[in-house]
């Protein structure tokens, strides 16, 4: 055993010290070389030290260097150095977080992280949170309370008796909702398509003007960080109108809420923390291995008792905080050990400095494509920037080339009718150098494009 850790760790050592020095995507040939992962049921047994070369011989080189610090698809962190050698440890460990007889560790990390993450998001003291996968997943959560409560408010227990026959709810979304969180609506029963979808601005925030009468059977789902501008909807507004209403607000703040660390950031987010539930990734801005999710809800009880099963006399009750009462699935893997790991290593002062890093180097990338001629289409107010290289066929080959040249990886979009190219700078990897090699590629591969 010793001898295969050991092993184990010098390849994943190999592998992260040379990440820079490789194309971001993955060759066509290194992905067609993962056919030797594949064939018929293995029969026999085989050494663990041969199945480790096998997945690094051709795993390692199929992956996608989204560890590095040139990866700026989707919205994607990397694993701060803590956090990944945590995960390994838990990984030894192998504990099952789902109850506290089950892994006093893994319940002290959650209840530790669970008081540090109400103190730097500013969310309420005693809230509850859950510790999931994804952001979907602590959409669905959230949401769950939202149902929960609002049903109870109106004389209807849903965790006994289903959505049949239970008082209708109102849902509200944005225009620019994330396809996450109506995919969670869809899960609990009340439909992605029955929302009542308020129009936005030009940065994809909720037009306050445009919300409708609210009242006590109404959930309003905004959003913390649009996933292509990185824009936040109007907070402040929008909880006061559900607090006068007895409405339910719940923060789909997947990345975004993390500028609550920091002062210049923070603003964005006014009124948020008047919300009553809030979705956040830790795998994207955290910077933790995947996967990793927390739903925070203001009163514990509402989360318990949506996420609540029927009795059991083999589950342990206590009067300490349970982690499974708090989350959809009951096994699961210890993820706070990586959350605790992750904001012991940096500190308040040194995930302000990350988060601000990458905000900073959002700029830097909008100032460079600007001064070589190019559209930045949003307004860069966090760590997103959407760019137009020309037409939209223009777009479409240049993110194409770029992704193919491998100094950097860029997705696409379409943003309110335009085609453009998606930089999201989420990762604790991230250098200014990364930026100015990357945008010197972009602006090289969109000029020869465009003369061709
Ligand atoms: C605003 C927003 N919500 C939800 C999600 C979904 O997150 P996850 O993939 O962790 O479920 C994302 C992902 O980018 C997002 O940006």
């Amino acid at each position: 055993m010793k001898e295969l850790l050991a092993d184990a760790a010098a390849r994943a050592a190999r592998y992260i010290e040379t990440i820079d020095n490789r194309p971001v995507a993955p060759s066509s040939d290194a992905v067609a070389h993962l056919a030797a992962l594949g064939g018929a049921v293995p029969e026999k047994p085989s050494n663990p030290a041969d199945v480790l070369r096998l997945l690094d011989n051709v795993g390692s080189p199929a992956t996608v260097a989204t560890a590095g610090g040139r990866y700026f698809g989707f919205v994607i962190g990397g694993a701060l150095p803590a956090t990944l050698a945590a995960n390994w440890l838990a990984a030894a460990w192998d504990q099952n977080a789902c109850m506290r007889v089950m892994s006093p560790v893994a319940a002290k990390a959650e209840d530790t992280v669970r008081e540090w993450i109400t103190d730097l998001l500013g969310s309420p003291a005693q809230s509850g949170i859950g510790f999931v996968t994804c952001t979907t997943m602590a959409n669905f959560s959230g949401l769950a309370a939202a149902r929960s409560e609002i049903l109870a408010r109106a004389g209807w227990n849903v965790e006994e008796n289903g959505l049949f026959g239970a008082p209708p709810i109102r849902v509200i979304v944005g225009q620019e909702v994330h396809v996450s969180l109506l995919r969670a609506l869809t899960m609990l029963g009340l439909g992605r398509s029955r929302v009542i979808t308020i129009p936005a601005d030009g940065q994809g925030r909720m037009r306050v003007d445009q919300l409708p009468e609210l009242d006590r059977n109404t959930i309003v789902c905004i959003q913390a960080g649009n996933v292509n501008t990185g824009a936040f909807d109007p907070a402040k507004e929008i909880c006061a109108r559900a607090k006068e209403a007895g409405a339910w607000v719940h923060v789909d703040g997947a990345f975004g809420l993390w500028a609550a660390v920091s002062p210049r950031y923070a603003p964005l987010l006014d009124g948020v923390g008047n919300a009553d539930s809030w979705a956040i990734d830790n795998h994207k801005w955290l910077n933790v291995p995947y996967d990793s999710g927390m739903v925070v809800v203001r009163d514990p009880e509402q989360l318990r008792r949506a996420l609540s099963t029927g009795q059991a006399a083999y589950l342990t009750q206590s009067s300490e905080r349970e982690p499974w009462q708090f989350t959809p699935d009951a096994s699961r893997r210890a993820r706070g050990i990586e959350l605790w790991a992750a904001i012991k290593s940096l500190g308040r002062s040194g995930l302000r400095d990350m988060i601000e890093r990458n905000c900073r180097q959002a700029e830097l990338f909008a100032s460079r494509l600007r001064a070589a001629g190019f559209t930045i289409l949003n307004d860069v107010v966090l760590n997103q920037v959407l760019v137009s290289f020309g037409t939209p066929d223009e777009t479409r080959r240049v993110i194409a080339e770029i992704q193919a040249d491998g100094t950097c990886w860029c997705g696409g979009t379409v943003w309110q009718g335009q085609t453009a190219m998606r930089i999201s700078v989420s990762s604790w990897a991230t250098t200014d150098e990364d930026v100015e090699r990357s945008a010197k590629a972009m602006i090289r591969i969109a000029k020869k494009v465009k003369a061709a």
